[in-house]
């Protein structure tokens, strides 16, 4: 094959993701994985019913239609207009994806042509960085730094060049747990106006936010047609394999988005897109409960994580935690994540994979709190032997 690589240069050095290696040491290793987010209890029993009862009656069996089937786009956008009052038309401006992940790749790939630069928060979610690769566009991070997490707003407007074409927000943030106040969002949109920039915003964990509220940015001034939201359901309703995820946007950038995607999946998933557009009706004390029992597992392990030593901080939205190991005389997280099943029998994530800037992830370790309490109680307590 000669001596060309053949990976491509633009996913040259985006090898096996980190989750991969720290999920299969979990296994060898027999230790609790509070690496990846996942949760170990599935989401509602009639959620569930209604994925069988939609593969038994023969609806979405066969290919579903491109856009999504009308039932869920229809429900999507009630969700929109229940929980942020913001209006789309479930015909042209709603679009179902192969979970946000392929919500996030056509976006990009629909928007961005070679020499665009991005800009977005790091630590970034790793499809980000993969994704404007290969549409052959350059990221530009904005880190976001301890403790506070929060963006630098003056640093925003100095990183906006005339090659910016894009502006890649995730709020509820993974891993850092912020969640962006409608301040730094107003200001955030006023920049994408100024600028005349495209805004893609990642809202997957919407649902999951404590204290804090939740703003969408497509609902501020000037932002409705320049914005594609992206979310799914299987953060807010606990089935990540499912992957039905969702774009709501205007009708020429849903069009856009669309000929992208018609070409990575076409469609997927479609029993579970019936099952989905169920979900989405849920009652309020559904997504009530959610948020309460996820509260309290957060308390639980940044209490027991602040016990064992670490320094925690806590997230105001998702399911994780963002914890920094100096405290316990470590510096490094890859090394230390990698000793820690060996050690006590715990996984997490080392955070420096989500940083260009790795020096400012260096001490910092995630831990997910998306897991049953007996077995956070048990992570802790092997934790506190370190
Ligand atoms: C910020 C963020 N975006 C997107 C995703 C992927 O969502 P999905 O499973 O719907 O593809 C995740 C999953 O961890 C995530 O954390």
């Amino acid at each position: 094959m000669g001596t060309r690589p053949l990976l491509n240069r633009r996913l040259a050095g985006m090898g096996t993701t980190v989750f991969a290696e720290m999920s299969a040491l979990a296994t060898a290793t027999g230790s609790i994985n509070l690496g990846q987010g996942f949760p170990d209890t599935d989401g509602p029993e009639e959620v569930r019913e209604a994925a069988v009862r939609a593969l038994r009656e023969g609806r979405g069996n066969q290919y579903p239609p491109g856009p999504g089937v009308p039932e869920l786009r229809t429900a999507i956008a009630e969700h929109q207009q229940r929980f942020h009052g913001l209006a789309y038309d479930p015909d042209s401006e709603v679009l179902v994806t192969a979970g946000a992940t392929e919500a996030i790749a056509a976006t990009l790939l629909a928007l961005l042509e070679p020499g665009d630069e991005v800009i977005a928060f790091e630590p970034f979610y790793d499809s980000y960085a993969a994704c404007i690769a290969m549409a052959g566009a350059t990221r530009v991070p904005l880190t976001l730094r301890a403790p506070s997490f929060r963006p630098d707003l003056d640093e925003l407007r100095s990183l906006i060049t005339p090659r910016t074409r894009l502006l890649l927000i995730n709020t509820p943030h993974n891993p850092t747990g912020t969640v962006l106040t409608s301040e730094e969002l107003a200001a955030i949109a006023e920049l994408a106006v100024e600028h005349d920039l495209l805004v893609a915003t990642d809202e997957v964990y919407e649902h999951l936010v404590f204290g804090a509220a939740h703003h969408p940015i497509a609902a501020l001034p000037g932002m409705r047609g320049r914005t594609v939201s992206i979310s799914s359901a299987g953060k807010t309703f606990s089935f990540t394999g499912w992957k039905v995820g969702w774009v709501t946007a205007s009708p020429d950038l849903v069009a856009a988005v669309r000929t992208a995607k018609q070409y990575l999946t076409y469609v997927s998933a479609g029993p579970f897109q019936y099952a989905v557009a169920e979900a989405l009706r849920l009652p309020d004390t559904y997504f009530d409960t959610l948020r309460a029992d996820l509260l309290r597992k957060r308390d639980l392990l940044v209490d027991g994580l602040t016990a064992a030593g670490f320094r925690a901080f806590t997230p105001e939205g998702t399911y994780f935690v963002t914890t920094d190991i100096t405290p316990l005389g470590e510096k490094d997280g890859i090394e230390f994540c990698r000793a820690l099943p060996g050690r006590c029998g715990v996984v997490a994530i080392p955070n420096a994979v989500f940083y260009d800037d790795v020096e400012a992830g260096r001490s910092l370790v995630r831990f997910t709190f998306c897991k049953k309490d007996e077995v956070l109680q048990e992570a802790v307590a092997r934790l506190r032997r370190l």
